[in-house]
């Protein structure tokens, strides 16, 4: 299957999905203190709707698709949607983004429903700073999150940690040894800002994301049914309205160059 390819001659073969826009924390750097208006139910794509998108997707070349949020996991019966994207024929990869607070309930029937692999969110190892960031959450219920992400055979598991300088850069050594302890890999992520636009590509060796956008395969579909073709782009088209397959072409053609920024959306509705 040749992938999509835009005008920049980037392949996109990469869709992330935000399933929901709710979650069950707050952090400081994706939702604002007051929240957000959510959608109503008959705004969120449904499951039905979301497995369409993803066989007209993949029939045009998309190969890895990820779930994320807000909080995939809120999302009831995730399962079902797991399954029902994983069947199809072609899909290479199947990941979701977490913040792990579920996945001690979850793993094991994640990887049951054909989930191959989770990113979990962790900012801090020290329980009043993940606190303080999540706005109210408990450390150890992603602790045992991870360790059943692990036990279920979900691999690799990977750690997303948004660095910022004076909160957690003093912790990069601390996560390094607790990664190699449980044989799971790191992601730091330089913070960013939707409104403020694209930070530069990373100069330094610690933060890998967000990608450079010269190397970006990705594509966005919000949890209303709008294909994104950038994080920093206010272009949005509805599936609903067009189609799946000429929403997601549009938007391939209307990807930019490099990021701009985003006025639209806040960081949680668009799922990092
Ligand atoms: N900057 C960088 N990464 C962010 N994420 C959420 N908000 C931001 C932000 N402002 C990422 C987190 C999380 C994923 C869901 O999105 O790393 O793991
Ligand atoms: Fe929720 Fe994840 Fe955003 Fe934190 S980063 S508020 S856990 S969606």
């Amino acid at each position: 299957m040749r992938p999509l390819a835009d005008k920049f001659g980037r392949a996109i073969n990469y869709l992330r999905i935000s399933v929901t826009d709710r979650c069950n924390l707050r952090c400081t750097y994706c939702m604002p203190a007051e929240g957000i208006a959510l959608k109503t139910h008959a705004e969120i794509l449904s499951y039905e709707e979301i497995v369409e998108i993803c066989q007209t997707a993949v029939g045009l070349g998309i190969n890895k698709i990820r779930l994320t949020g807000g909080e995939p996991l809120v999302r009831r019966d995730i399962c079902e949607l797991v399954s029902g994207i994983a069947k199809i024929p072609g899909l290479q990869d199947l990941a979701l983004t977490t913040n792990g607070v579920h996945l001690k309930a979850l793993a094991f029937n994640l990887k049951k429903a054909g989930l191959r692999r989770v990113n979990i969110s962790l900012d801090s190892l020290d329980p009043l700073k993940y606190q303080r960031i999540t706005r109210g959450g408990n450390l150890s219920d992603v602790l045992q999150g991870i360790e059943a992400a692990l036990a279920a055979g979900l691999a690799p598991v990977k750690i997303n940690i948004v660095l910022q300088s004076g909160f957690n850069d003093d912790e990069v050594e601390a996560f390094m040894s607790y990664a190699a302890r449980l044989g799971i890999k790191l992601q730091f992520i330089r913070q960013m800002s939707l409104s403020q636009g694209k930070p530069a590509v990373p100069a330094d060796n610690v933060c890998t994301r967000p990608p450079d956008c010269r190397q970006c395969n990705r594509i966005r579909l919000t949890a209303d049914g709008k294909f994104k073709p950038c994080l920093f782009s206010d272009l949005e088209i509805d599936a609903r309205t067009v189609g799946a397959e000429r929403a997601l072409r549009l938007a391939v053609e209307g990807k930019p160059e490099a990021g701009q920024a985003c006025y639209k959306r806040e960081m949680v509705q668009i799922g990092g």
